[in-house]
């Protein structure tokens, strides 16, 4: 078990070991998070910048967190009040967080590519916290954690991803994980929003909701990502929670041990009931609680650690 990765950029291309490695690292910091001291010093001396260039909340977060608990000094980028505003470009804006002798920059930004542009300009390790439409990979991880975690495997699962797969970068990257790591990936959603060339990912598209909840172990649920869609997709909203949101009665038609998940942020009563969202099968705060440990493993493997076993347990 090892990595060498100095970036994760995506996880396309990362090896079902390597993945494996993350999750399992990622096991050792939540042992690490229930310590009296959550500390370690992993990070100690090193620098991260937080270029968050599209809004978030959790990955932010999350991030900034796991930095803290690995005792680096942190640097959080605020776009609109940075000289971006004034015309600099993204390089140039890297280039000089790079003079300030960071380490590690995280970036969200809402231009596909973005992290793997600055890997090529920079030498300081890239971490991609969601690249327009392509990929979140830190999400696809804690995703793939949560469900180990919960149903103690993930080879032979059947994951349903329900809604606005199209401009989802968490679809992406959980299919390429889900897929690598031994899953039956299904997509449901409006045909505008799931798009038949998914299944050249190797996924199963269907347009019978009914159909793909049935044998659902898990249920992940997708907003309707209005800021990357240059054209209304579907009628209304309410016409959408009709035919696509899980309600109560369509969870009642689900395996009663199937497990409903959710990125973030929520819009309740469009893609799923208030009521679900709250209920005991809903994963949605242990999915933010895993985050903190997946973003504290990705940081510690992409400075050099090769894997759980450098943990002391
Ligand atoms: N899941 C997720 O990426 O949420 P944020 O946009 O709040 O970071």
């Amino acid at each position: 078990m090892s990595w060498h990765r100095k970036h994760l950029l995506d996880i396309e291309s990362l090896t079902a070991e390597e993945i494996v490695t993350v999750l399992d690292t990622a096991r050792a910091f939540k042992a690490v998070g229930k310590r009296a001291i959550k500390k370690v010093p992993a990070l100690r001396g090193k620098t991260v910048v937080n270029l968050f260039i599209e809004p978030s909340t959790r990955t932010r977060i999350s991030f900034e967190l796991a930095e803290q608990r690995l005792s680096a000094d942190i640097i959080n980028f605020t776009a609109d009040a940075s000289s971006l505003k004034k015309g600099e470009t993204l390089k140039d804006t890297a280039l000089n967080l790079e003079a300030l002798n960071a380490d590690f920059i995280v970036i969200r930004h809402s231009a596909s590519g973005a992290p793997h542009f600055l890997s090529r300009v920079l030498n300081a390790s890239v971490i991609n916290a969601g690249d327009g439409a392509h990929e979140h990979p830190t999400q696809a991880l804690l995703d793939a954690f949560t469900i180990r975690e919960r149903k103690g495997k993930i080879q032979g699962l059947n994951v349903t991803i329900l809604g606005d797969v199209l401009y989802s970068r968490v679809a992406r990257s959980n299919i390429w994980a889900l897929t690598k790591l031994g899953a039956s990936v299904t997509l449901c959603g409006p045909s505008t929003l799931v798009p038949r060339v998914f299944e050249q990912m190797g996924c199963r598209v269907t347009y019978n909701i009914e159909e793909a909840i049935a044998d659902a172990d898990i249920i992940n649920l997708l907003r309707i990502q209005h800021e990357r869609q240059r054209k209304t997709m579907f009628p209304s909203l309410n016409e959408y929670a009709s035919l696509f949101g899980l309600t109560k009665q369509r969870l009642e038609r689900t395996r009663p041990d199937a497990l409903i998940m959710h990125p973030g942020p929520i819009n309740r009563g469009v893609e799923i009931d208030s009521e679900i969202a709250d209920c005991d099968r809903s994963v949605i705060l242990e999915q933010v609680t895993n985050g903190l440990a997946i973003r504290m493993a990705v940081l510690f493997l992409v400075n050099g650690g090769k894997g759980p076993q450098e943990l002391v347990q």
